[in-house]
């Protein structure tokens, strides 16, 4: 396969996830791309498979031996609020103690790392959050994650850390999808579907985020830190009737829920809303209103 001059060896950590099927796939076609797995290998066109998992160190060695990166776009993790809280110590050797083995074993000192990093830092209090905002994470994923941005920080020079909102996008052809695939689940299958009126967040279209990276890729920005959210502030329960009135659901399904009233084993900050004015200026993203992405994934 041959490429663009300008195109560079780019390592996607957890390309087997939901965001970085995307990110491999969209990247593979100007770069040489190989992505990482843990669990479940996959098939992305044009992209090399390498195994990866941070509970194994060895393999992070092999892996960053056999391919050399240029670029190392890193978004594996334990992203499962609940699965972080049930097992912290596992959450750290993955987000903290696995995203400093990839720093220490990388060898090309002026390789590009970007940190994909969340609107989790945050503890909801003071929405919405620039990235002069100070974070103040509450649970155990935020935590891991702030702790791996400060790792970042601190050992990598040439870095940059992409705060995501809470994603959402298509279906991929196999393995998990995002929240959106949850609740068009749930609204097909169950009798109701409880959804929060007091939890907002700035959903990101997941193509959002992949164009952003792409930008960041090709271009030396002046900030080392982005926020990349939506251009809406809405609830879990108003991001459920949109999805019923496109779907041609029954929004009396939809019961609405106080973040108080349901456990889910873990603190949720009520607004992790993100400002993404910087990452607008400085690169040109448009953000997909929510109405159009819905309209590109369940009707296009
Ligand atoms: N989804 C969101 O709404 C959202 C919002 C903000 C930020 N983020 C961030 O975006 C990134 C991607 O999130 P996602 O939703 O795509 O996550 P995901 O679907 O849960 O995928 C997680 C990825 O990490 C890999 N992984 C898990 N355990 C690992 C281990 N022990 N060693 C190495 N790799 C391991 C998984 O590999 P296997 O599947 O092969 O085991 C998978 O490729 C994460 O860094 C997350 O913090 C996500």
């Amino acid at each position: 396969m041959t490429f663009p001059q300008q195109s560079k060896k780019i390592l996607v950590t957890g390309g087997s996830g939901y965001l970085g099927r995307f990110l491999a796939r969209e990247l593979s076609s100007d770069h040489d791309v190989a992505f990482t797995y843990a669990t479940t290998r996959i098939h992305i066109p044009r992209c090399n498979p390498l195994w990866l998992d941070f509970l194994h160190p060895e393999t992070v060695d092999s892996c960053l031996r056999e391919f050399q990166p240029d670029i190392v776009v890193h978004a594996a993790a334990l992203a499962d609020g609940g699965q972080c809280e049930a097992s912290p110590e596992k959450a750290r050797a993955i987000n903290v103690t696995g995203t400093e083995q990839l720093l220490l074993r990388l060898q090309n000192p002026d390789a590009l790392f970007i940190y994909i990093s969340t609107d989790l830092v945050f503890d909801g209090t003071n929405a919405p959050y620039d990235e002069q905002a100070i974070p103040n994470p509450l649970g155990i994923y935020g935590k891991t994650k702030r702790c791996a941005e400060l790792l970042v920080q601190s050992e990598w020079q040439n870095h940059v850390i992409l705060r995501c909102a809470l994603m959402y996008g298509p279906k991929p052809s196999s393995g998990k999808g995002s929240f959106l695939q949850w609740m068009d689940k749930t609204f097909r299958e169950q009798e109701s579907i409880s959804l929060f009126i007091d939890e907002f967040r700035t959903p990101v279209y997941v193509k959002d985020v992949v164009r952003a990276v792409s930008a960041l890729i090709q271009t030396d920005g002046s900030h080392r830190l982005y926020h990349i959210g939506g251009p809406e502030r809405i609830s879990r329960v108003d991001f459920g009737k949109r999805l019923a009135a496109i779907r041609g659901y029954d929004p009396l399904k939809i019961k609405g829920t106080r973040i108080r009233d349901l456990d889910t084993g873990f603190l949720r900050p009520a607004d992790v809303s993100l400002d993404s004015s910087r990452i607008q200026h400085a690169y040109p993203i448009s953000l997909t209103l929510i109405s159009d992405a819905l309209h590109e994934i369940f009707v296009q």
